[in-house]
């Protein structure tokens, strides 16, 4: 039994709420593979992206990770249409477990990071096919 760190023990909901997106992305046929080949610590991951959507929703938390880099550094592993799938079952879960308010802030932001990793992963890769 892993104890729970303080930002979980604050956030129940998030703590919930990260654990079961998880549960969803580990079981995807397009997402699986990724998360089995990078990450070995569950629990340390819970902890880390608990803190992260804290930061995120409340401006509490402590998150002190580096996501334009954690992604980068696994670039050969992703494509663009992952982003895509992501955030279909980061809406969904979202929509299910959080109230409305709540739900609407985090697919927004989610929305928006994922914006910003794509474009750090795949540069002009993504936007530039008008070219
Ligand atoms: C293609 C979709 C995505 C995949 C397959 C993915 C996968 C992963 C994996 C495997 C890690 C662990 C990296 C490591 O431990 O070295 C990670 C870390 C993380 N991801 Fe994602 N991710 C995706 C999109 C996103 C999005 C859209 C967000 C936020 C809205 C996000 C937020 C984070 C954060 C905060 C971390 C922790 C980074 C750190 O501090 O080390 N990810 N992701």
């Amino acid at each position: 039994m892993q104890s729970l760190s303080s930002t979980q023990q604050k956030h129940p909901d998030l703590a919930a709420l990260v654990e079961a997106f998880y549960g969803r992305a580990r079981a995807d046929a397009m997402l699986a593979p990724v998360f089995a080949a990078m990450i070995g610590d569950w629990p340390h991951h819970f902890r880390a992206l608990t803190g992260f959507w804290a930061a995120q929703l409340r401006g509490r938390g402590v998150y002190r990770g580096q996501p334009i880099a954690a992604h980068r550094a696994m670039a050969a592993r992703l494509r663009p249409e992952m982003f895509d799938r992501w955030l279909a079952l980061w809406n969904q879960t979202t929509t299910q477990m959080m109230p409305p308010e709540d739900a609407a802030i985090l697919q927004a932001r989610a929305a928006r990071i994922a914006e910003v990793l794509r474009h750090a992963v795949f540069g002009d890769a993504v936007s530039g096919d008008q070219a």
